[in-house]
């Protein structure tokens, strides 16, 4: 049995993958996060979805076999190109618990274009992909405090 929000669930996973947007602008972007908002609230999924021009950076968490599922979706899905898989971890809690998909355009990121352009994802550790989304919540759980 599982729930969202702060209940543990046995079979907690989370998973980060990096990609290029195809077709970037905003009625395909809210497509994605329409889509994304109502397969995981049917799924049990939370996470957040980083984005920029040249880059989509997403976190799912959730019980494994739906996140699996959700995640070969994403693979099939011609929006984006170029997907690797950065991060996949059992955890104990989620980060983004009461978010369906918190979608962020610019606020968290720690690499400039150039920094892309010039492979610095591509060299960080996961430890620092996972810090993305760990200072992301706690932005905005201090936005909503104040
Ligand atoms: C950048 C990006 C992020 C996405 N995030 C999710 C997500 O979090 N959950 C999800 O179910 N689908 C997500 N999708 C949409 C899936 O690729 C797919 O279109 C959707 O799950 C519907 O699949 P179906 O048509 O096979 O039912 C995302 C797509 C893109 C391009």
């Amino acid at each position: 049995m599982w729930t969202t929000g702060a209940t543990v669930i046995t079979d907690l996973i989370q998973l980060i993958y990096v990609s290029q947007p195809f077709g970037y602008d905003s009625a395909t972007l809210a497509g994605i996060l329409l889509d994304a908002r109502n397969h995981n609230t049917r799924d049990g999924i939370t996470g957040a979805l980083v984005c920029r021009h040249d880059i989509y950076l997403q976190l799912l968490e959730g019980p494994a076999d739906q996140v699996n599922a959700a995640y070969a979706r994403i693979l099939r899905d011609d929006r984006h190109v170029g997907i690797k898989e950065l991060v996949r971890r059992d955890v104990t809690q989620r980060i983004f618990g009461d978010w369906a998909m918190l979608h962020d355009p610019e606020v968290s990121w720690i690499w400039s274009r150039e920094d892309i352009a010039d492979g610095q994802l591509d060299r960080a550790t996961p430890a620092d992909v996972v810090d993305v989304f760990t200072r992301l919540s706690a932005k905005v759980q201090t936005d909503a405090s104040t």
